[in-house]
């Protein structure tokens, strides 16, 4: 509360600038990544931020990001296409109802083009380190070229960070390692050009991308030993609805919404599920009814919240339907089902639709190993049980680094002056330290996408990268207008998030005994992947942010002496610009009565 003492302070001593406050200064962004969240921010940042001088560093020799990176047999997307696309350019010409990595990664690739994303890229250029100086208000970051090991220095006023959260992936450390002779791989950078015919192949985890692996792999090897560390839900389809039945929504040939007939948009199978001719160009004729058809497919993916919860009926009725499905999957090898029903509720892991793993499982060519690996050997893996099977390849599904410090982007991120950096402050925090997911305490202009908290359990991650985005698009016009030096969330609002998103999760799956990315593989920690709440009600939080959770330094801040005027910048010499162009508008508030809705009335010049 202000005093009435303060009254009795001398008035004036500010000096004013000669700027008009219409007028935004040019806020230089760095963006770091280029998948489809570097991309979103390349398409929506200059659209949306007036005078940004956006760059964008991508290490990769392309844009698209997991996309671009991920070959391995099967990759595809287990969200249906037509709701893994962003929401402003959709594509009614997608091949298939889950399309394979090649052609998201186009679609990406081509979104980039249409709206000329490519003139803010670097590509092949890795940001190395950033250090925040306070008392320029300015990030450098050190990029190095992937070619050649040049560096080079770049400052900027706003740093956002878009790295992905299973990019930084490493092959397991188990002893003997560089003795294996054979063909080793991770599946992020699987070799393409590797011909598995008649060959002996292990596969080493049972996450999304193993399972894709093994389902492709296992026809095509002569034997597949398949490692698997803890039992894991194969789920039915990952559509399923938590507060409606999925039938109920599942639109049937010529209903609205069809757009041209697709019985099996909300499953995968474990084939290619391609449109027809006629379904593509009825999509791409038609955009009322091809709307119709996305809102009738995405929605599905919205009414998934309610079954996330502990007790809940809906949890109970997926532990059924995904059970049901197991063991009609491995009628051909029952005894199998023994290793690999989990103990912990679905969702408390990401599902993983997998048609055709349990399939085939049951092969007789495949050995599902359930007993851990001790070593590497020059010609295969050694078990606990000193049985050592032989192969000629291994490829290691072993996901990306997962513990808490690892969802931190993978460059030194420092304060100057200060000697720890974002990564230790995490890794001594036990778990990412963030602010609604979008910023840290402690680290000024800073801003994450698709980091911790990103997602909700509903909804897509195109929605959500788009949806954070125009919310980081809100925080960048305050910082530009108001001669904001720099903005940091306080501490408490930190904290307060913090102690609120414990206490939701204990009502969740999330917080039971599995291991995954959303609890940085610590069983029953605390869920970093995750936001504490539906989609939603994340969008909720993101269109109007809360100014009074962020600290602020402005242009002009004397920092020794603290003196500081939060106006000076901002309002400038008293004009706005467009005054003082001769052919403004300068009435346009006036409009013929009833065209502007009384709600939106002088909310917009
Ligand atoms: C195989 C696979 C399949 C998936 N399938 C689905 C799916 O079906 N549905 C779904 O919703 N999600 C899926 N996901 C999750 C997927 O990662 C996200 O949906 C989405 O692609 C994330 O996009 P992003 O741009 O945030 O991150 P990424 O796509 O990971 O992009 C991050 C980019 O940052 C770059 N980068 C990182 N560090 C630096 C640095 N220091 N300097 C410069 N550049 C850097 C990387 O090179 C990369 O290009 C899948 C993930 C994987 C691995
Ligand atoms: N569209 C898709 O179908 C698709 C495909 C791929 C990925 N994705 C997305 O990407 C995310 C990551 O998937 P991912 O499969 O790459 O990783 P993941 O889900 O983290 O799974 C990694 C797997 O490797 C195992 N593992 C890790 N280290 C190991 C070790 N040292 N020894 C033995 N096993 C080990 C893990 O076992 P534990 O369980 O014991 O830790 C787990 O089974 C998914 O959750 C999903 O969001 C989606």
């Amino acid at each position: 509360m202000g005093s009435v003492d303060q009254l009795t302070a001398p008035l004036g001593g500010v000096q004013l600038v000669n700027r008009f406050i219409d007028e935004p200064r040019p806020l230089r962004v760095a963006v770091v990544g280029g998948g489809l969240s570097g991309i979103t921010a390349g398409v929506l940042l200059p659209a949306k931020v007036p005078n940004i001088q956006l760059t964008i560093f991508e290490k990769n020799d392309d844009l698209s990001g997991t996309w671009l990176t991920n070959r391995y047999p099967g990759v595809r997307c287990d969200i249906p296409s037509h709701a893994y696309q962003s929401t402003f350019e959709p594509n009614p010409k997608w091949s298939d109802a889950f399309s394979y990595g090649s052609e998201i990664r186009d679609y990406w690739q081509g979104v980039a083009k249409k709206h000329d994303v490519y003139k803010y890229v670097k590509l092949g250029q890795r940001v190395e380190g950033a250090e925040w100086d306070q008392t320029k208000g300015e990030w450098t970051l050190t990029v190095t070229s992937v070619k050649d090991t040049s560096t080079v220095s770049h400052t900027f006023d706003v740093l956002i960070t878009a790295v992905g959260l299973f990019d930084n992936w490493a092959l397991p450390d188990y002893p003997g390692l560089s003795d294996f002779k054979g063909h080793l791989r991770h599946a992020q950078n699987y070799d393409p050009s590797f011909e598995p015919e008649g060959k002996r192949v292990a596969v080493i985890g049972n996450g999304a991308s193993g399972i894709q692996i093994v389902t492709n792999l296992q026809k095509r090897v002569a034997r597949l030993d398949h490692y698997v560390r803890h039992r894991t839900w194969i789920a039915s389809s990952f559509a399923a609805s938590g507060n409606k039945d999925i039938e109920a929504t599942k639109v049937q040939e010529g209903e609205p919404g069809d757009a041209g007939g697709d019985p099996f948009h909300h499953e995968r199978k474990a084939g290619p599920q391609k449109y027809t001719e006629k379904q593509i160009a009825t999509r791409a004729s038609d955009p009322e009814a091809y709307l119709q058809f996305r809102k009738a497919l995405e929605v599905k993916y919205w009414l998934r919240f309610g079954t996330v919860f502990k007790n809940a009926t809906a949890n109970d009725t997926l532990r059924e339907q995904f059970t049901t499905t197991m063991i009609e999957r491995v009628q051909k090898k029952p005894a199998l089902l023994n290793d690999l029903i989990p103990d912990w509720s679905p969702n408390c892991r990401r599902l993983t639709p997998g048609p055709g793993y349990l399939e085939a499982l049951a092969e007789d060519n495949v050995d599902y190993v359930r007993t851990p690996i001790k070593r590497f050997t020059e010609m295969g893996i050694e078990t606990e049980d000193g049985i050592v099977r032989e192969v000629d390849a291994i490829i290691c599904a072993t996901g990306a680094d997962i513990k808490e410090s690892a969802t931190a982007p993978r460059f030194s991120i420092t304060v100057k002056g200060s000697s720890k950096s974002l990564t230790d402050i995490w890794r001594g925090h036990g778990h990412p330290y963030t602010y609604l997911g979008t910023a840290t305490p402690g680290f000024p202009n800073l801003f994450f996408v698709l980091g911790p908290h990103a997602s909700g359990p509903s909804g897509t991650v195109p929605y959500s990268s788009e949806t954070q985005i125009a919310h980081l698009a809100r925080l960048l016009n305050k910082i530009a207008t108001e001669g904001i030096r720099s903005m940091v969330p306080s501490a408490k609002a930190a904290l307060e998030f913090e102690a609120w998103a414990v206490e939701f999760f204990k009502t969740t799956v999330y917080t039971e005994s599995c291991r995954s990315w959303y609890n940085a593989g610590n069983p029953g920690g605390y869920i970093s992947g995750l936001w504490p709440g539906s989609m939603a009600h994340l969008a909720f939080i993101r269109r109007a942010p809360r100014w009074e959770d962020y600290e602020y330094k402005y242009l002009g801040d004397n920092d020794e002496t603290g003196e500081s005027n939060r106006f000076a910048w901002y309002f400038g010499n008293g004009w706005t610009k467009k005054e003082t162009d001769p052919e403004a508008d300068l009435v346009s508030y006036l409009h013929i009565p009833g065209t502007v809705p009384l709600k939106d009335l002088h909310d917009k010049e």
